[in-house]
């Protein structure tokens, strides 16, 4: 029978370039693809040290694989999973292993978990980071699933992931769907930092009339001190970037309306499900829906003007505020990420631990962040954290700059410059901080118009007023 380690479903970008990071560290691999081409590519990549099949048929490639058989799906979500599953399924065996590795929404894991498990077959749902470059060099993956089987992946896994001072960028998370679930809200808190850098380059710019160099500088600078992440790197390096064609800067040239492929949306559909308030993430969706509507924007834009000024700074003083603000709302958005993991674990039974998860997230990741390693060390201390400004050490930042956030968001409002991420960030963290919040009026309006009853400070049980 087969000796292969491992099998990887789908030869596109991600898939090849795994494979051949497995291969790299002396994994027998092999490939299924049904497109010919991709197939007889990956295993042109076959020599004395790399062991290196392709097929187009898919008994053959399970025939090649070692008992019992690991095998992942790097296929889009939705029913290309289901049908590759469904082309296997005829020749696989109890106590062989799939893992989808793409984004695949956590219902339908959940799904595929109790039709294979029924079947004895182990299905891991694996969020994977860090784009095409990761996935060859050292991804930040997320594995979630049947944990006696993990056993079998765990070598591969840990052999191919990125490493920080020797760690690697990847643990079993918890049962069923953990993995795609943390992916997702990865994906959240991703979509909520890029908004904010946005906001940052869009009021620095417009605001302030930074020029593209000075721009550039900025990021370049944070990305060496607390700021240092992959997000704020590959932002200086964008705004660098000629156009060959116009000798312009490429981003200036770039369509200001986002796509998206929907984990964002995902990310803030389940939150509120599940009611973990992560508003930061929410508005960062909402600010891509609202890039779409283009020309309605472009028609407000003649009827509504606004010549209101903040405050004149040095792009020095600028910066330096900037810089303070952009910590305290990165740390608040992860947070919110990090607290609706919490919630989620409880309520679907995941048994995450968010140490684990703030170690896998340091590195190979879109979202890796030097501040990650802060988010260790908090979980690491209080297992049962539940949010991460409750965290003494992170206060202690936070605080320190929660001055520099107020200026930020002023500046915003007074420029008439749409600085929702930041605004949004400082409201989150200014209710977190209310002793009392004005829910009680919220309660008396219920119970008035509705009967809904409401509970009293000052004794027990529920009352209704006929007011
Ligand atoms: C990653 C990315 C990856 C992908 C997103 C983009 O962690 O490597 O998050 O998963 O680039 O799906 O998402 P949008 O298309 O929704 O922006």
């Amino acid at each position: 029978m087969g000796h292969f380690d491992f099998g990887m479903v789908g030869l596109g970008v991600m898939g090849r370039n795994l494979l051949l990071n497995m291969a790299d560290h002396d994994f027998s691999v092999a490939g299924l693809d049904l497109d010919a081409e991709k197939a007889a590519s990956l295993e042109k990549e076959a020599d004395a040290k790399h062991d290196i099949k392709g097929t187009t048929d898919a008994k053959e490639f399970i025939q090649l694989l070692k008992k019992p058989r690991a095998i992942m799906l790097l296929v889009p979500a939705g029913k290309p999973v289901d049908s590759v599953i469904n082309s296997l399924l005829p020749y696989l065996e109890e106590g062989d292993i799939m893992v989808d590795g793409g984004n695949s929404y956590f219902e339908d894991t959940n799904r595929r978990v109790k039709e294979l498990n029924a079947k004895g077959i182990n299905y891991f749902g694996m969020g994977i980071s860090g784009g095409e470059k990761g996935a060859r060099f050292g991804p930040s993956m997320m594995p979630g699933g049947n944990e006696n089987a993990y056993d079998r992946l765990r070598p591969i896994f840990e052999a191919v992931a990125a490493k920080v001072n020797g760690e690697p960028c990847v643990t079993y998370l918890g049962s069923s769907s953990a993995g795609n679930y943390v992916k997702m809200v990865h994906n959240g808190i991703e979509y909520a930092i890029m908004q904010l850098i946005a906001e940052t380059y869009d009021v620095l710019k417009r605001g302030f009339n930074f020029e593209d160099d000075e721009l550039q500088q900025v990021f370049e600078s944070w990305n060496q001190g607390e700021l240092q992440s992959y997000l704020v790197e590959i932002t200086a390096a964008i705004l660098k970037k000629d156009d060959d064609i116009t000798g312009k800067r490429l981003v200036s040239l770039i369509s200001d309306t986002a796509k998206s492929k929907g984990t964002g949306k995902w990310t803030s559909q389940n939150a509120m499900d599940i009611q973990a308030p992560v508003p930061s993430i929410d508005l960062a969706v909402n600010m891509r829906d609202i890039s779409k509507y283009k020309e309605e924007r472009v028609q407000a834009s003649k009827t509504y003007t606004w010549n209101g000024d903040a405050k004149d700074l040095s792009n020095e003083n600028v910066t330096a505020l900037f810089k303070d603000a952009f910590y305290f709302a990165m740390v608040t958005i992860y947070a919110q990420g990090m607290a609706q993991l919490t919630i989620a674990s409880k309520e679907f039974d995941y048994g995450l631990n968010l140490e684990e998860v703030a170690k896998i997230w340091r590195g190979g990741c879109i979202i890796r962040a030097a501040v990650l390693e802060d988010f260790r060390n908090a979980y690491k201390a209080n297992k049962e954290l539940p949010n991460l400004l409750l965290d003494k050490n992170l206060a202690k930042g936070l605080n320190k700059h929660q001055k520099a956030m107020r200026e930020v968001v002023k500046i915003g409002i007074d420029k008439g410059i749409p600085m929702s991420v930041y605004g949004v960030t400082l409201s989150y963290f200014d209710a977190y901080r209310s002793e009392t919040l004005p829910t009680n009026l919220i309660q008396a309006q219920r119970d008035y118009f509705g009967a809904h009853t409401y509970e009293r400070i000052d004794k027990e049980g529920i009352f209704h007023t006929e007011w």
